[in-house]
């Protein structure tokens, strides 16, 4: 497949057009960055990890029922999507007590949370992406009512399959980020599911096997991608 004009390059990601209509590249980056770009760094292995990791979520959610961009693995640090049109919505899904909330909330990190959260942020650079709900969705125009109904969930069943399929792999899912956009009248889950977007911590041990590593100074970082990888092939 063709690689053609560069549409756009994120923090962690690069898109590009295809030959074919619809059909976009993404291009995964070592590049990292945390505090809306207030730290960067490069975790050299990243991309192609977030690229294998990512592909292979997005396999298993389509064979559990759930619509995603995902066409085929092209690369090393390549994949083929369906185009979207992106929902500027972050939604988060939280089981356990970790960052922004256990900070928002005064909750010790690792309280076990008794029901999922799902919570709203607007994708705005320049606001710092801040925390919304359904009114401010509506009043933006972001997304439509019915649509949110479906992104909903969309995110807790997607929440509900990742977390048994983890934790038979002795990781925890502590909290991750979906993004979903429109194709065709469809709502797809788009973006990427990686050690960049979610928590995972070991079971037993609790040990952070994600992007905690390179936002806190932890070290690790690499091995803490590859330790996931290798717990969802091993
Ligand atoms: O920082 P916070 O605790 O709100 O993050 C919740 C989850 O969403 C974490 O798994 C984090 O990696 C993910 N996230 C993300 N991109 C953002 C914000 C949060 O992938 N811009």
């Amino acid at each position: 497949m063709q690689k053609g004009e560069m549409l756009y390059e994120g923090k962690a990601k690069k898109i590009y057009r295809t030959g074919e209509p619809g059909v976009y590249l993404v291009e995964y980056k070592d590049d990292a960055t945390a505090f809306n770009g207030l730290k960067k760094g490069t975790i050299s292995g990243k991309g192609e990890l977030n690229n294998k990791i990512s592909a292979h979520f997005f396999r298993l959610l389509e064979h559990r029922g759930i619509a995603t961009h995902f066409l085929e693995q092209v690369g090393d640090r390549e994949m083929l999507v369906r185009a979207l049109e992106i929902i500027p919505v972050e939604v988060v899904v939280r089981n356990i007590a970790a960052g922004s909330l256990a900070k928002r909330l005064g909750l010790a990190e690792g309280t076990a949370l008794p029901r999922p959260v799902v919570e709203y942020y607007y994708k705005s650079d320049e606001l710092g992406d801040p925390l919304i709900n359904d009114d401010h969705i509506a009043v933006l125009e972001l997304a439509s009512a019915e649509e949110m109904n479906v992104i909903r969930k969309m995110a807790l069943v997607v929440n509900e399959i990742l977390r048994e399929y983890l934790s038979e792999r002795n990781l925890e899912l502590v909290d991750f980020k979906l993004e979903f956009g429109r194709s065709d009248g469809e709502i797809l889950l788009g973006d990427e599911i990686s050690p960049d977007t979610c928590r995972f911590w070991d079971a037993q041990t609790k040990e952070k096997l994600d992007k905690d590593r390179f936002r806190r100074d932890l070290g690790g970082v690499e091995e803490a991608y590859q330790e996931v990888w290798r717990r969802l092939v091993g």
